[in-house]
């Protein structure tokens, strides 16, 4: 595809959670379209490979080593990409990790680690980016939830609650923020082949799963999204899965 018929020019994007997985997809897919990427992770060698790799293909990227879970490394990371690209247009807050017990096993520590990580995480990336794009009148947040966040899941007590949440949020918020101009979408994907996946589910065969680049996808199709309409919620599951309600 030409320079000019790219479908993200001009924009940029902080990502949290895109030294790997789901969120190095996006971050590669919205390069690709031209837009100018933040890479936030707390392994700073994942995030460099990432921005190297997209250089190399001739876009723009920085690495930004960030904990979501601690706002001034969050404020410090968005100040970061702010100077770099002047603005940030769309976040996607994608850093989550996931955890299978029952709940009667369940440390308070896991517990709260995996609220703070996929729940937490989102709230300190959101309020970092929000003054710049409510200025703006503009903006789009992705939110990164799962098919847990709209149906539960045996043994992921915490992960569902967290991701629940993080649907509701997405919801309020979107509801806010229509008067700025900002759009808010919550992206539910199934079972997709990641380090996430392989840690917390062994077991399972994964041959008929999603790749990271068929989330990517869809997140695309809303950063691209016409300022007429929105999508709130996208559930993208795997094609043999069973519809969600169904
Ligand atoms: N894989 C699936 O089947 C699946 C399904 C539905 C939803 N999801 C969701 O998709 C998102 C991405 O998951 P994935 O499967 O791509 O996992 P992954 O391959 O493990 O990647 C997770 C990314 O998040 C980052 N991250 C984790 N904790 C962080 C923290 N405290 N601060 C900053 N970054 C952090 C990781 O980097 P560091 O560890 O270096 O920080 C990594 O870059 C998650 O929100 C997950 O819940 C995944």
């Amino acid at each position: 595809m030409t320079d000019a018929g790219r479908l993200l020019d001009g924009k940029a994007a902080f990502i949290a959670g895109a030294g790997r997985g789901i969120g190095r997809a996006i971050a590669e897919a919205f390069a690709a379209q031209g837009c100018a990427i933040a890479l936030a992770a707390r392994t700073r060698s994942e995030v460099d490979a990432v921005a190297t790799s997209i250089r190399e293909a001739g876009g723009k990227a920085i690495a930004l080593a960030c904990d979501v879970v601690d706002p001034e490394q969050v404020q410090c990371a968005v100040s970061e990409a702010h100077d770099s690209f002047g603005a940030i247009d769309i976040l996607v807050n994608n850093a989550g990790v996931a955890l299978f017990k029952p709940f009667h096993m369940l440390s308070w520590d896991e517990w709260h680690k995996t609220i703070d990580i996929n729940l937490n995480g989102a709230f300190h990336c959101t309020q970092a980016v929000l003054p710049g794009m409510m200025h703006r009148r503009a903006g789009r947040i992705i939110n990164i939830s799962s098919v847990a966040g709209v149906k539960p899941i045996n043994k992921q007590s915490a992960y569902c609650a967290s991701k629940h949440a993080l649907n509701a949020m997405s919801k309020v918020l979107a509801m806010e923020l229509r008067e700025f101009g900002i759009a808010v979408h919550a992206v539910c994907p199934g079972g997709v082949t990641t380090q996430l996946a392989e840690e917390a589910m062994p077991e399972r065969d994964k041959s008929d799963w999603m790749t990271p680049e068929d989330i990517a996808h869809a997140c695309l199709f809303l950063a691209s999204q016409s300022s007429r309409a929105t999508t709130d919620e996208v559930i993208v599951r795997r094609f043999h899965s069973v519809p969600i309600g169904g």
